[in-house]
């Protein structure tokens, strides 16, 4: 089983947001398997399902709140974190993986303090592994938001995360 991170990152959800989510499940819940709908709807409205929205779920759904977070750590659809200012992701398909993709990741974890699928306490940097994004002959390949960093070493992190600011 794989480790699951929560983030340290504060939850800041606005009273108009759980209205939207409690007005948007009060329909959902006549629906025959409500729950997919449901947790979509507020990863919609929050862009991302922590701890304080799945209770909400749990509560309108009356679904124990044990079920809401084992769908929501199953699925890779959603996110238990909120994402990063900068979202960096390692490819880890098998063109990269051969070519030393492990290497970048722990360099990342280390270099950003943060595990795979964590985001920073300041809300700058989130980290994730993907499968295949299509740049095999640049593998190993990493992406930060929309820029696509390829042919790499452990030793070119640094110089890459030092250009958005770390
Ligand atoms: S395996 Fe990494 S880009 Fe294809």
């Amino acid at each position: 089983m794989s480790k699951i991170n929560l983030t340290s990152v504060p939850f800041k959800g606005t009273k108009k947001q759980e209205e939207e989510l409690r007005a948007a499940l009060a329909d959902i819940k006549k629906m025959n398997g409500a729950l997919m709908p449901a947790l979509q709807t507020a990863q919609g409205i929050y862009g991302y399902l922590p701890i304080e929205v799945q209770k909400i779920v749990s509560e309108e759904l009356n679904v124990p709140l044990e079920e809401i977070f084992g769908v929501a750590t199953f699925y890779s659809q959603f996110k238990l974190n909120p994402v990063g200012k900068y979202s960096v992701s390692v490819c880890l398909g098998t063109a990269c993986y051969v070519k030393g993709a492990g290497n970048i990741i722990d360099r990342l974890k280390r270099e950003l303090n943060l595990e795979e699928g964590g985001t920073s306490a300041d809300g700058m940097f989130s980290l994730a592994a993907t499968r295949c994004i299509g740049c095999c002959g640049l593998a190993p390949v990493l992406t930060v938001n929309e820029d696509v960093y390829g042919k790499l070493v452990a030793d070119d992190i640094p110089g890459i995360l030092s250009k958005y600011g770390r």
